[in-house]
């Protein structure tokens, strides 16, 4: 029987120069759609998932993150006494359990890889998700879930797949596959940002991943031998070549590149218009500016 997929890693040390200067002091994960900050999107991903240890990889600066995971008693009381119960209730509703959160502390910037492999010591012999919060998907059923559910099928180690435009390869890990099964496919190896004439399929890599501890075993090697950025896509792929199996996971949902400051601004009017509270005033401001646009033309 496969285990089961119980912890995942959020890499978020980074520095987030593309917010430059909001992230001097704000860390972008904290940095709000609509009124929930982009790491509260991704717990909630994980918690459908099934997801019951989250594992923080920090930086300095990043204790406003830490701190946004505290219970708030204080804050809860004054709403209880007023009778806001609907905003308790979204309140009581971001509370994690005691001891659910661990936060490691990556003391260089030295890559997503080099992240991951600084929390291997709370892994131990289990697989593992990575989640990285910058990537925010929309959906009907969770995009982790998904593929834990595929995952529970197939083992191997999956990542989230997506179709992107040639010309946007550069800017992914991209899959070679071997197999095309439809929602999933074989993966024969992963090319790390090629140009467009050099990536193997329009198969991108997204911030979703399930991972076998092997991995972390390849990111050990990798990590002494490197002198630059340890890529995580580098230590999947050398799995491959010990014979273990790599799918790409074909997920169903919308997925918004949070860590770019256009894809934030489409995922703040998309998720404003899919709220109840905010869809009408929104659309028609939105069809006002268009208008304006239109007339300009
Ligand atoms: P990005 O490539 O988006 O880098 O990292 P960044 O620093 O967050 O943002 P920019 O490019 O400077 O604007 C992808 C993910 O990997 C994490 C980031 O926090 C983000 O979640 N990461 C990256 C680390 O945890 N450590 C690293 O050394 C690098």
């Amino acid at each position: 029987m496969k285990k089961k997929v119980t912890k995942a890693i959020f890499p978020v040390a980074g520095m987030g120069t593309r917010f430059l200067p909001a992230t001097k002091s704000v860390p972008k994960e904290i940095m709000t759609l609509v009124d929930r900050p982009l790491v509260q999107y991704a717990i909630d991903e994980a918690r459908e998932a099934g997801i019951k240890e989250f594992i923080f990889v920090t930086s300095r600066g990043k204790g406003a993150l830490e701190d946004y995971f505290d219970h708030a008693p204080q804050l809860e009381q004054e709403l209880r006494k007023k009778g806001k119960d609907e905003l308790l209730e979204t309140l009581q509703s971001t509370n994690m359990d005691s001891g659910a959160i661990a936060y490691i502390r990556q003391h260089k910037a030295l890559g997503l890889g080099h992240a991951v492999w600084c929390a291997r010591r709370l892994i131990a012999n289990e697989p593992f998700a990575v989640m990285l919060p910058d990537d925010v998907i929309a959906g009907e059923t969770s995009c982790l879930k998904q593929m834990v559910e595929a995952y529970a099928e197939t083992g191997g180690n999956m990542v989230a797949a997506m179709e992107v435009e040639p010309q946007h390869a550069s800017s992914y890990g991209m899959l070679d596959v071997a197999e095309d099964m439809g929602q999933l496919v074989k993966v024969r190896g992963m090319v790390e940002k090629p140009k467009t004439e050099d990536a193997p399929s329009n198969l991108a890599v997204i911030g979703r991943y399930i991972l076998e501890p092997s991995v972390l075993r390849n990111l050990n090697q990798i990590k002494s031998g490197a002198g630059g950025e340890v890529q995580l896509t580098d230590a999947i792929a050398r799995d491959i070549e010990q014979e273990n199996n790599v799918y790409g996971y074909r997920f169903r949902g919308q997925r918004f590149d949070c860590g770019s400051k256009s894809g934030f601004l489409q995922a703040t009017v998309a998720f404003g218009l899919a709220r109840d509270d905010l869809r009408d005033d929104l659309q028609a401001y939105l069809q006002s500016v268009m208008q304006v646009d239109k007339a300009a033309e």
